[in-house]
């Protein structure tokens, strides 16, 4: 089968990396890709907005299946016009994906669903957000509504932030925000594949936001992550599906928006239990380079059975005992502005060593890779222990020589201290 990979990061060099390891596998196309992509794709130049550009690409190519890497096509409703033209899509519908795109979506299905979740005020305006901040007491988190990558939150400690905060989201005409109880805990990411029917767990991890060791500095994309989270207990899992992920994907089929893909349940586990902090309606990224180097499966054949509907049939999915870790080397400048043309080399070298290198940011100049974006390089390794595998991860990362960039030195440290201990 033609497979049609939508994205460049490296969460989709991962999905590009197990998929061509799928026997149904003819052609893998990427669009757009980057050189990682290219070892395993023909990386093409198609306008991913223009949707009926795609289906054209589609036809054209006999394309079995579209993977759907990052959030804004789904938002967009990429899914939506591929399913209407009869093409198969990993990911969900416009509607579905507004788990991701509307956090007071997301936060009015978990009222109607009693899914536990922090308490909040969805409001759109200044004055309405401060006549409602009150009950909230100290510290209270403050995000904007509509896709904000994470960096959209503040968790402000005196009313002064709040206030802060508040006026920031207000500055423009329009703004809209949830204020949010606090929630504490330590947090964990949950994977869970469905059809809108069946559904079957893949995988879990935690991955480190902040830009600095010790867990400092500003939010990012994800500067790591290990899978799978030994916080996240068999009999928590089975909790957080029972009471957070089962009500969300019946309630969603049943007022007629059937959720189909991965969904990606941020979780707080608190000391009354999960409760959900935010959906994702795609793999998070790095935490889908960590789950991919676990799984062990035909991953074309399960992610088609998640877009024609067969989920129930496809045999379970099975991943390695070992942990998974990734460091993500990052251009100097990440989060704020990175410096773009950093000279990267020694990747066999890190692949010599044992770690996978999956590329997000980068770019061939004249034969030679060079950083191109804010996080650059994953480098991934697997150990029988969190020690084991950031240890692994560490040698890989040591042999890159990126004068450009940096990366966290930390990353697994809470599973690394409780294994210590
Ligand atoms: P979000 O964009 O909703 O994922 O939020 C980003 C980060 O802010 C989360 O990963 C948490 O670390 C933190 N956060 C969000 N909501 C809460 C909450 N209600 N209580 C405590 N921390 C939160
Ligand atoms: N690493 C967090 C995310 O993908 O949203």
């Amino acid at each position: 089968m033609n497979v049609l990979l939508i994205g460049s990061g490296g969460r989709e060099h991962a999905l590009a990396w197990k998929l061509a390891q799928s026997p149904g596998l003819s052609t893998l196309f990427a669009a757009p890709g980057n050189p990682g992509i290219a070892a395993h794709a023909e990386c093409i130049g198609l306008t991913v907005e223009d949707h009926a550009a795609v289906l054209d690409f589609c036809r054209a190519n006999s394309i079995g299946l579209v993977v759907v890497g990052p959030e804004a096509p789904l938002v967009a409703g990429l899914a939506d016009d591929l399913r209407a033209a009869g093409i198969a899509v990993f990911g969900p519908s416009k509607a579905a994906a507004q788990l991701e795109g509307s956090k007071g979506f997301t936060k009015a299905l978990c009222t109607r669903a009693n899914i536990p979740t922090a308490g909040y005020a969805h409001v759109t305006s200044l004055d309405e957000a401060r006549a409602a901040l009150s009950p909230f007491g100290l510290p209270v988190v403050i995000k904007a509504d509509g896709l904000a990558a994470g960096k959209g939150v503040t968790i402000a400690m005196t009313p002064d932030e709040a206030e802060a905060a508040l006026a920031a989201l207000f500055a423009e005409p329009g703004g809209e925000a949830v204020i949010e109880e606090f929630l504490s805990g330590e947090e964990a990411s949950l994977f869970v594949l469905t059809d809108g029917t069946a559904h079957v767990a893949f995988g879990s991890a935690q991955d480190h936001k902040r830009v600095g060791d010790g867990d400092t500095g500003p939010n990012t994309g994800g500067m790591g992550a290990y899978s799978p989270a030994p916080v996240l207990t068999p009999a928590l899992e089975q909790r957080a599906i029972d009471e957070i992920v089962r009500p969300t994907i019946e309630t969603l089929a049943a007022e007629g928006m059937p959720y189909s893909g991965v969904l990606y349940a941020g979780l707080m586990l608190t000391n009354t239990g999960p409760k959900l902090i935010e959906y994702n309606c795609r793999f998070g990224d790095p935490e889908c380079q960590v789950l991919m180097a676990r799984y062990e499966g035909d991953l074309l054949a399960l992610l088609h059975a998640v877009a024609e509907g067969r989920l129930a049939q496809a045999p379970a999915p099975a991943f390695a005992d070992l942990t998974a870790l990734t460091v993500v080397m990052a251009a100097n400048g990440y989060p704020g502005t990175p410096e773009r043309g950093g000279a990267i080399a020694g990747l066999d070298r890190a692949e010599a060593a044992g770690a996978t290198v999956f590329q997000a940011g980068t770019r061939d100049h004249d034969g030679k890779l060079v950083a191109a974006g804010g996080r650059v390089l994953a480098v991934t390794a697997t150990g029988a222990t969190v020690t084991a595998a950031q240890a692994a991860a560490y040698r890989g990362v040591d042999a890159i020589d990126f004068p450009g960039g940096f990366c966290r030195r930390d990353i697994g440290w809470r599973e690394v201290e409780r294994e210590g201990a």
